[in-house]
Parts: structure tokens; sequence; C-alpha cells
């Protein structure tokens, strides 16, 4: 179907051609540039590879500029080579720069040549959207009080200890959050002179159980649920997420410590993201918890940081999940 229309528009092009409107310039003053098929608005899946194909005419001897608008002025991102023919299509990849940002925009400008003008395609506005994942093995796995991990009782088979300093227990995360963690402790160790203390990462279905059983006889089920996710839907049994803090503070108070702030700000930078922020309880479900990071990936982690988006709920557009489904029978 697009491989149909790429050759309508080359057919079109050809046609224009046939008719001489063209040609007659060639003497005297550059022949006009056209490009087609230059859509002004898409939708994509940030991360995904696509290829946008337009047809440029004339192509004989062309470049064209892939340009993207970066604080109001227009940057070339890359160039690409258009064809040797009258009329060429051509394949614009995105994909390498519009990850990190939710919104971009973008044109091609061709620059004149001696028997073509420049031509500039109206700005394309690309909103990139990400979608959640299922697999409890991909970085990208939403997991929340609506959506339970499959199998309930996952454990990673991968485990690493991070080379950071821990508690002593439950040390373990998988290899791309623990290299990770490991990166993020080097430059915050550069920025601020201080070292982060891995608390609690991977936490067997089993324990989780225990744990939460036993905030909820401490403070009641719904108290605990604000705070303690139930076996099958914490973050803690994927290996992504770690519980930080700073020697000699209780992971609790670790968000009023200058590492905490500097760990917040930069987390992303290393592919963390603070999973539960303050002022997102209404969409997590849970308290603020500065020292809880997870691992989504470096992609990911900036593009919630540059669209100023707190929370994995809104990034993958799922809505708040404050509340558990009701138990299966
Ligand atoms: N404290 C978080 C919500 C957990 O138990 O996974
Ligand atoms: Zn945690």
């Amino acid at each position: 179907m697009f491989a149909r229309r790429v050759l309508a528009l080359v057919a079109v092009a050809t046609v224009l051609l046939a008719s001489g409107t063209m040609v007659a310039h060639a003497d005297h003053a550059p022949s006009p540039t056209s490009v087609v098929s230059w859509r002004e608005h898409d939708r994509h899946r940030a991360g995904t590879a696509w290829t946008d194909i337009v047809t440029v005419t004339p192509a004989l001897g062309r470049t064209a500029e892939l340009q993207e608008r970066v604080d109001g002025r227009w940057v070339t991102r890359s160039t690409l080579t258009v064809g040797d023919g009258y009329s060429a299509p051509v394949g614009v990849r995105l994909t390498h720069h519009w990850t990190a940002r939710p919104v971009t925009w973008w044109r091609l400008h061709l620059p004149r040549t001696a028997t073509a003008a420049e031509a500039t395609t109206p700005a394309k506005k690309v909103v990139a959207t990400w979608a959640p994942s299922d697999d409890p093995a991909s970085p990208q796995v939403l997991v929340n009080k609506e959506r339970p991990l499959t199998p309930h009782d996952w454990a990673p088979p991968d485990l690493v200890r991070p080379d950071v300093a821990t508690l002593g227990s439950h040390d373990l995360l998988r290899p791309e959050a623990a290299a990770a963690l490991e990166r993020l402790d080097a430059a915050a160790h550069a920025a601020t002179g201080e070292r982060l203390v891995l608390a609690s990462g991977f936490r067997p279905h089993e324990y989780q159980e225990a744990l939460h059983a036993r905030y909820v006889r401490e403070h009641g089920l719904s108290a605990a649920d604000t705070f303690s996710a139930r076996a099958g839907h914490s973050e803690h049994q994927t290996g992504f997420a770690a519980d930080v803090t700073r020697a000699g503070v209780p992971f609790t108070d670790f968000g009023t410590t200058s590492l905490g702030r500097w760990v917040a700000e930069h987390a992303w930078e290393h592919g963390f993201v603070v999973r539960y922020p303050e002022g997102s309880e209404a969409v997590t479900g849970y308290h603020a918890e500065p020292w809880h990071l997870r691992y989504v990936g470096a992609d990911l982690a900036a593009y919630l940081h540059h669209g100023t988006i707190a929370t994995l709920e809104e990034a993958f557009g799922t809505g708040p999940a404050t509340s558990y489904p009701p138990a299966r029978s």
C-alpha cells in the first residue's frame, strides 16, 4: 500500500516532467523544487525504527538536510542523498533524535543547486508515545496496583550484585540496572563526594508477601497499601527497582539529604526514574518515595525528564493505578 503510494508519487512527478513545465525554466532560472508526501503530523511509538518516505523533484545531485527545531532554531541533524533521477523517493529516519522528547518538530531543507531552487518543507510535528511492556524481563515493564507481574511469582534468572555499598541483603539487581546504578553512584560521588548505599534491590515474591503482611499487622491494610506493594505487584520483584540511601541515613530520610536532591535531579541521566514522586500519590497510589529508583533505560528516562512527565503511568498513558483489582476466586 505504502510502496504503491510512493510509486504513484513518482508517477505524478514524471508527468510534470513530461509536460515540460519544469524543463522550460532550465536555461534561465533554477527549476522549482517540490517535496511530496511530507506529512505535517505524525504520531509514533518512541524507540521504534520508522522511516518517512518522501519524493523530491528534481533529485539529480541533491542532498537534503533533515532539521530539528531546538530552542526556536533549526538544527541540521543529518543529510540525505536524494538520488540520481529527476525525481526520487528518499527515506527519512528520525529515530535517533526523537525518542528523548515527547514532541518534536522536523523539516527537510534542500539547498539551491545550479539548476534547482532551494526548498523547505513545512514543519512536521512528531508526537512520540511509549507503550508499557507486560514482559517482566523488560526495563519498560509497567508494574503497579492494577498491573501485576505475569507470572505472579516471577523471578529474573540473571540477577547480579552491583559494585556499590549495600546493607548486606536484597542487594541483587538485573544486570542493566546494576551497571546503571554503578554509574549513578560514580557520578554522585564525583558531584557530591557522597556514595550511594543500596538498601533494597530484588525482593522475591514470598519475601514481598511477608513484608506486606507485616505492615498490614502493624498499620492495617489500607495504610499498608499506601507504602508497600502486595506480592506480584512490586517493582522490586523485577530486579529493576533499587531503594537507595546515604550511609548512616535511614532510607526514609534520603529525600531530605543533599545526595537525595542530587539523585532526584540526575537519576534520569543513568536510566532511572524516581518512581513515586511527591504530588503523584493520586496517580501511583503510593506516598512519595524519594529513595525508590526504577531502572527504565536511558531513552524512557530521558523522555520523562524532557517532557516533565512525573510518572510511568502518565508516560504510558494508562491512567492512575490507585487500587487493586478485585481478588480472583
Ligand atoms: N514500596 C514499594 C511501593 C514496594 O513495596 O514495591
Ligand atoms: Zn522500593
